[in-house]
């Protein structure tokens, strides 16, 4: 069976609950495509208004994070069931921001998809290389590891289930998008680590997005390679162009 493209915006520390309900009053209509899966990840302030704000249309809003306990004395963190009885189906976990900034691991990222898949919320797993890991030439096995760790107990079922986002970290708000070739060779190794670690049902079910520096110009050719189901999309989530990333066939 063909794999649904996902593509996915990511708004990072980006609009204010009011400043969500207008940009998604804009795009309502900019992202009519029954071909795809038509998702926002939003921060977690703006997640109910936007929610609102987006009935009746194709988009779906997710989360950028969550923490991996249930619930407790972790001032700040937002919890799964909470995502949960908000309604969130797809949340975002170990993003390389989050990596770099917030000290996440492979360990955490691990803790917080078995949290997620506990909770029927679908994970957007990050992965991807440095700069200096691509110029030593170690994309691959060091994608393998984060790959590996982060499904650690998860089981085909859920794998089956999980959308795995490779973004080059060198790709990231930098305008330097990754040639088509370089996307589809590690989205194509990620596919097989995952036919490695379950089996071919499993990798063929599975959806690997690309992102970084996605735009209307490039999202095209990305989305025609054949392990490329789709895209995780930052800075030009936020404006009207995401319309023409979700219209990319038409
Ligand atoms: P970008 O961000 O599209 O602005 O490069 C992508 C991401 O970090 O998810």
């Amino acid at each position: 069976m063909a794999r649904k493209k996902i593509i996915a915006g990511n708004w990072k520390m980006n609009m204010t609950p009011s400043e969500a309900v207008e940009l998604i009053n804009t795009l309502k209509p900019l992202v009519k495509n029954d071909d795809v899966d038509v998702l926002l990840c939003v921060p977690a302030i703006d997640i109910i208004p936007a929610m609102e704000a987006a009935k009746g249309s194709n988009i779906m809003i997710g989360a950028e994070n969550m923490y991996f306990e249930e619930k407790g004395a972790f001032t700040g963190e937002i919890s799964p069931a909470m995502l949960a009885d908000a309604g969130v189906k797809y949340v975002i976990i170990g993003h390389s921001e989050r990596r770099e900034y917030f000290a996440e691991t492979d360990e955490t990222v691990n803790k917080k998809v078995l949290k997620a898949f506990e909770h029927e919320i679908t994970p957007i797993i990050c992965c991807g290389e440095t700069l200096t890991q691509r110029e030593q030439g170690v994309t691959i096995d060091f994608i393998r590891q984060q790959i590996k760790i982060a499904f650690l107990n998860v089981t085909a079922e859920q794998a089956s289930k999980a959308v795995i986002a490779y973004e080059p970290i060198w790709a990231i708000g930098t305008g330097k998008v990754a040639t088509t070739e370089q996307a589809q060779e590690v989205c194509k190794a990620i596919r097989d680590c995952i036919a490695e670690i379950y089996d071919e049902a499993t990798a063929a079910a599975i959806r690997i997005q690309y992102g970084g520096s996605v735009s209307a110009a490039s999202a095209p050719e990305l989305f025609a390679q054949a392990d490329i189901d789709g895209g995780l999309v930052g800075g030009a989530s936020l404006k009207a162009d995401f319309g023409k990333i979700v219209c990319y066939n038409k």
